[in-house]
């Protein structure tokens, strides 16, 4: 008996192990059933290394620049995931884009802050990046000088976040949007790369900073670092798929093609030319502008051409500058229009004349501006105006 027992208790607890090891097991299954179901999307190609496809993180892809990058990026097979918290950008460029990629592992995106360290963690250690373009910014000159601490926020120290993430979890390429506006004014013309920075608006210096720390981190790491320094861009999609569309409410600090297609369409009361008495043959300011379909090339070629431990900065610009009457005459003759202009004194911080030597991306990456009739690059973009009045529409979430 006492033996039985002891031979019948044993099994009672075995069985009772049995119950819980089984019980156990079907939780897993369960667990790994969810996670494998298509709506909880787990084991995502985004979140694995594949041989031959570069995953690239595009900040700031919602954007003007940074959706013409995405389109380039997909086009070209890459896998892309953006990542914008639409405070400028615009979902119905990522709709665009989602629309004519919508395969599985190829485009994805992110609503979310760079600002927010814990945020962006999150974003890499869920997401296997192979390189990161980061366009994400505030880029108005004048709105720099009204608000700075929104510059160094939204430029200086959120690269610092990207640029801290991308340390973590070894994502080793960087394509960094600089700007011209980084050497302020120069007093030899045309600016090369080594060409002194003395900026002088705070939207140049946060860029000028943001820069520096890239550097500075560069020196003591394998990162492969390109540093692209635009003039000023113009232009949209050849094909007519994505546009510029700024906020209304940042019209008045707006860029001149903006300015200018919005006289055309009459939202404004004829363009402002501020200042015509520049030393420049026709006394306004002179702008190296350059299509953003040659600038989006830069950035793949820089992609392409990145080396581990090497950093290369290049001026991305077409080399030829234009005045702002010459501008305004190609403006008329692309919208058709012929927009009323008022001549107006200076605005304080812009400068006389800058453009680019643009020798050293041509030596070095084999690009150069193909895009070069200002004419026709602004027709583009004027027929996307046309046929978005409202832009992308409202942005909601
Ligand atoms: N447009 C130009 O002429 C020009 C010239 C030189 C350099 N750049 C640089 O190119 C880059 C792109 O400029 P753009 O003209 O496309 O500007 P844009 O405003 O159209 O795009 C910037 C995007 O970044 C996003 N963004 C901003 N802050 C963010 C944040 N904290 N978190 C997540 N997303 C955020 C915005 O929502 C927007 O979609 C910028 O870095 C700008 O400084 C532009
Ligand atoms: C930039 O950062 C400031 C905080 O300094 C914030 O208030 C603002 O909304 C940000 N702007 C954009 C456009 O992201
Ligand atoms: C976007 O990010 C900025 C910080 O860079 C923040 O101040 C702003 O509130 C954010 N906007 C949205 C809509 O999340
Ligand atoms: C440079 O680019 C041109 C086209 O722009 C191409 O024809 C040429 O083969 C390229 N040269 C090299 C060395 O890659």
């Amino acid at each position: 008996m006492f033996a039985g027992m002891d031979y019948v208790d044993p099994v009672k607890k075995s069985g009772v192990k049995r119950k819980i090891v089984f019980a156990a097991c079907l939780v897993m299954l369960c667990i790994t059933m969810i996670k494998l179901s298509p709506s909880f999307g787990s084991p995502s190609p985004f979140s694995r290394h594949e041989a031959g496809v570069t995953h690239v993180l595009v900040t700031g892809g919602a954007g003007y620049i940074g959706s013409h990058a995405a389109l380039r990026l997909l086009r070209d097979s890459h896998r892309v995931t953006i990542v914008d918290n639409l405070s400028r950008g615009n979902l119905g460029a990522v709709k665009v884009l989602q629309n004519l990629f919508p395969e599985p592992g190829r485009l994805q995106f992110i609503y979310a802050d760079l600002g927010d360290p814990k945020a962006v963690n999150k974003i890499f250690s869920e997401n296997a990046f192979d390189a990161v373009m980061h366009f994400a910014a505030v880029a108005y000159v004048g709105e720099s000088t009204l608000d700075p601490l929104k510059y160094y926020h939204n430029i200086t120290s959120n690269t610092l976040v990207v640029l801290e993430a991308m340390a973590t979890h070894n994502v080793n390429t960087l394509i960094y949007s600089s700007t011209c506006a980084t050497y302020g004014e120069p007093d030899k013309m045309p600016i090369t790369e080594e060409t002194p920075q003395h900026p002088i608006n705070p939207y140049g210096k946060a860029k000028k900073m943001a820069e520096d720390i890239i550097l500075d981190f560069h020196k003591n790491s394998d990162m492969a670092v390109m540093i692209l320094r635009y003039f000023n861009v113009i232009g949209s999609d050849p094909d007519g798929r994505l546009g510029e569309a700024p906020r209304p409410e940042l019209r008045e600090h707006g860029r001149i093609s903006g300015a200018c297609f919005d006289a055309a369409r009459g939202i404004t009361n004829g363009l402002k030319v501020r200042g015509t008495d520049y030393k420049t043959a026709d006394g306004t300011c002179i702008r190296d502008y350059i299509d953003v379909t040659d600038l989006v090339d830069a950035h793949v070629k820089a992609l392409e051409k990145a080396q581990p431990g090497e950093v290369g900065i290049y001026n991305v610009g077409t080399g030829r500058g234009r005045s702002v009457n010459e501008f305004v005459k190609a403006c008329k003759m692309a919208t058709g229009v012929n927009i009323k202009v008022d001549f107006l004194p200076r605005r304080p911080g812009d400068y006389a004349e800058v453009f680019s030597d643009p020798s050293k991306i041509l030596r070095e990456l084999n690009w150069s501006a193909q895009y070069t009739d200002l004419e026709k690059s602004l027709r583009v973009a004027w027929r996307w105006q046309k046929l978005h009045l409202n832009g992308y529409g409202p942005s909601k979430v």
